[in-house]
């Protein structure tokens, strides 16, 4: 077999960003423009020669054509081996867990998550180091550097692949290993979880839907929950991956997952739902006519981690990210365990799970993980929660009033202002970050500002500081906003403005979250002159 050295010229643009290199399908479509990416990657690395590389995607349009060059550009490149998924497939935390288990060098990751798919949507393509995590910066900038002087890249000629069954094959000198998708992942949470308590539960009657959106999870939720654990079959809805994912948005939150939430707070509500995205690694929670916020999703999950088997000894630590809420802090602290908070995104996390001192982390975005892998992971956060409730025999709306009553609530919620210009929003965080030194002492409404800073985190690991990650006031009886950028959008600017006020009193635990919200809600417009500046009279999106 010919290995084929093709003449290219560098894409300006292949910057990756929070997570990899996320463009609309057309412009993946161009020629050369992947094969550029992939080159780049390998071109920043070393040392790969012989070793493992694992490929596999969320199943979106585009992602079998692309593993099929990217196994043939391995070859060409070195790898001894290659570990993929049948037809191209692997959620991304399966993904870090096959790179983990099977000590591959890194894996390329074929995901937009959350976004859109299909001819019109979206595509992406990532790097995971050994740890089976995202690659650190100093990897992507090395990535981007090499797009911008490639000048050829290596392919081995086009030959018959076939990936729709779990079989091993040469190409060219590379042995590629099709596996299947779930086996790895499915034996790994059966290693966590009390698989035999949650299957008593399934068969004491308690029901649950699990909505796949039509995305990667609904293979690895339909082997897990309904053929190892008897769940009845029903159970996963939208559980055949579609290359656009039926039309719809596949992330797990109020606005997008409505009809499992329209299912949950009806007539017919079940005792538990939840909800993946498009690339597996997010998830929703809902009780009977109840919705846990990832926040308290996170304290719960580290208050009870004990119940399942692979948390028993204890947790390291906890982590966070600064604008979530601090309802893990007080758990953490009554364990008396570390709560590290971090800069908004996953990979700060990383570091800390390798040095060992952290378990368990979270992100207020319906994102949830452990050491388990190196990704965060919506279907482990099911089954760990299925774990607590087949000890605990509680609904979930109990177990979340008890944990209130005991540690208080953090009333929480987070506005969005979407495809704002960008220019507006620029000028409101300047604005905001000027007056952060005038802003302790005064009184904004009835609350007092006790604290006003711009966030900024010095890795406990590697030293490293990331400054400008987000604009905190803190008023003196606790209470908080917080105001970001997204660095995820891609038209205009996402302003993000976050809101928390803790409630200790029991009796206070039933107020409706927007209400018992309000004055906050109203300073925040106020002091960073949301409307004026963004030209909004209400945010686009409030979780
Ligand atoms: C968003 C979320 C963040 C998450 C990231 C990737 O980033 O807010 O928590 O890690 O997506 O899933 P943002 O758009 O806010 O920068
Ligand atoms: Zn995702």
């Amino acid at each position: 077999m010919a290995i084929q050295t093709i003449q290219t010229r560098p894409f300006p643009e292949q910057k990756p960003g929070t997570s990899g290199l996320r463009k609309k399908v057309t412009v993946f479509q161009a020629p050369h423009y992947l094969e550029n990416f992939v080159q780049s990657i390998f071109d920043s690395l070393e040392g790969f020669a012989g070793q493992t590389l694992v490929v596999g995607g969320d199943g979106r349009y585009g992602n079998l054509e692309a593993t099929k060059v990217i196994l043939r550009m391995a070859a060409a490149n070195g790898f001894g081996r290659v570990l993929v998924g049948r037809d191209g497939l692997l959620s991304t935390p399966a993904a870090s867990c096959v790179i983990r288990k099977h000590a591959a060098f890194g894996g390329i990751v074929l995901s937009a998550s959350h976004n859109p798919g299909g001819p019109d949507g979206d595509f992406g393509i990532k790097y995971n180091i050994g740890n089976g995590g995202p690659a650190p910066e100093r990897i992507t900038d090395a990535i981007f550097e090499c797009s911008k002087n490639i000048r050829e890249y290596r392919i081995v000629d086009e030959v018959e692949m076939a990936l729709d069954r779990e079989h091993e094959f040469t190409l060219d000198s590379m042995a590629v290993h099709v596996i299947d998708p779930v086996a790895d992942y499915a034996g790994l949470m059966a290693e966590l979880f009390d698989f035999r308590a949650i299957s008593y539960l399934f068969q004491s009657g308690f029901r649950m839907r699990f909505d796949a959106m039509h995305a990667i999870t609904g293979p690895y939720a339909t082997e897990i929950l309904q053929n190892r654990l008897g769940a009845p079959r029903g159970t996963v809805i939208n559980g055949v991956p579609l290359a656009d994912f039926g039309g719809g948005h596949p992330d797990p939150n109020l606005t997008y997952a409505k009809e499992l939430v329209a299912e949950m707070f009806g007539e017919q509500a079940l005792d538990f739902a939840a909800a993946s995205d498009g690339d597996g690694d997010r998830n929703m929670i809902l009780g009977h006519r109840f919705f846990v916020t990832p926040s308290d999703s996170l304290a719960l999950l580290t208050a009870n981690a004990t119940l399942a088997p692979g948390y028993a000894d204890g947790l390291a630590g906890v982590a966070r990210s600064m604008p979530t809420s601090a309802a893990v802090d007080r758990v953490a602290e009554a364990l008396d365990i570390d709560c590290f908070e971090t800069p908004t995104g996953w990979k700060f996390f990383g570091n800390l799970m390798d040095a060992g001192k952290v378990t368990l982390c979270g992100e207020e975005s319906f994102g949830t993980g452990s050491s388990h892998v190196r990704e965060k992971d919506g279907l482990w956060a099911v089954l760990f929660w299925l774990n607590i409730l087949a000890v605990r025999q509680q609904p979930v709306e109990a177990l979340m009033r008890e944990h209130w009553a005991k540690y208080g609530r953090n009333y929480y919620s987070r506005h969005d202002y979407e495809g704002v210009d960008a220019v507006s929003a620029e000028t409101l965080m300047t604005g905001l970050r000027e007056e952060l030194k005038t802003l302790p002492g005064r009184q904004l409404g009835q609350l007092t500002v006790a604290t006003a800073d711009d966030f900024s985190y010095t890795d406990p690991v590697d030293g490293s500081v990331s400054r400008g990650q987000g604009i905190r006031i803190g008023f003196s009886e606790g209470s908080r906003i917080v105001f970001r950028l997204s660095g995820t959008g891609t038209e205009g600017a996402t302003l993000r403005v976050y809101l928390e006020r803790f409630e200790a009193d029991p009796a206070h635990h039933d107020q409706d979250t927007q209400q018992a919200l309000a004055d906050l809600i109203a300073i925040a417009v106020d002091v960073a002159d949301i409307q004026r500046l963004t030209g909004r009279e209400l945010p686009t999106v409030i979780i």
